[in-house]
């Protein structure tokens, strides 16, 4: 399957909420078409089945239970997102974790259904750990950085570098993914160097005052 090297998650943000996630999803569209660069998004999970429909790009779900078709009240099961054109899924972000069984049983229901999937991890530890669990890609995210001004590429790259080895060490197949606080090409550029294959993003875009350049200036140098 292959790896988007930018993944854009609108997260619960109000400029996602209505139609504003189309809109959105529709700039990032374009930039795509416009540059060839890979450009996944990760709409709020009420508009998802929707927007996945409209666009071409890959629509990711923010998160994902493990729970087969039948009864249970409120879930997101992978069948669900089967049945639609999402193509794949975020598990287990540090904004809705998961215990690791349940990580590892998205995993495994995803994986029998060729949705892709991108585990999210919070350290070096924790990411070799779910290398085991074979996704398609892990994304380290320091939670302490999410949502800030400062980019992981700056604050911390040891941890992109460590997380790379973790994983590879158990599955080079599996690509490693980076965010928290990544806003510029120049941040996705050092990710790249430190052996991400891209990002992981979200405010840098999506509460951007003109998305369309934010996006434009994070893929400058892809
Ligand atoms: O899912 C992406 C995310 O957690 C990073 O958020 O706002 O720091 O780019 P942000």
């Amino acid at each position: 399957m292959s790896v988007p090297p930018v993944i854009v998650n609108f997260k619960v943000y109000s400029e996602a909420e209505g139609t504003r996630a189309l809109t959105l999803g529709k700039i990032c569209q374009k930039v795509s078409r416009e540059s060839g660069v890979d450009i996944a998004i990760c709409p709020p999970m009420i508009s998802l089945g929707v927007i996945a429909h409209a666009l071409r790009i890959p629509v990711y779900s923010q998160n994902v239970d493990p729970l087969r078709p039948g009864s249970g009240t409120g879930y997101v099961t992978p069948s669900m997102l089967h049945s639609t054109e999402v193509r794949g899924t975020l598990i287990n972000h540090s904004e809705h974790r998961q215990p690791a069984e349940s990580v590892q049983k998205c995993v495994e229901m995803c994986r029998e259904l060729k949705l892709s999937t991108c585990v999210c991890v919070e350290n070096v530890d924790e990411a070799g750990r779910y290398a085991a669990f074979a996704p398609n890609m892990i994304a380290i995210e320091p939670p302490e950085l999410i949502g800030g001004n400062v980019s992981v590429t700056t604050a911390d790259p040891g941890v992109i570098s460590g997380s790379v080895d973790a994983v590879h060490a158990v599955d080079e197949n599996i690509a490693v993914l980076c965010g928290a606080g990544v806003k510029t090409g120049e941040d996705v550029r050092t990710a790249l160097d430190l052996g991400a294959k891209g990002v992981l993003v979200a405010s840098g875009v999506v509460k951007a005052s003109k998305p369309e350049e934010a996006l434009r200036d994070l893929i400058k140098y892809i």
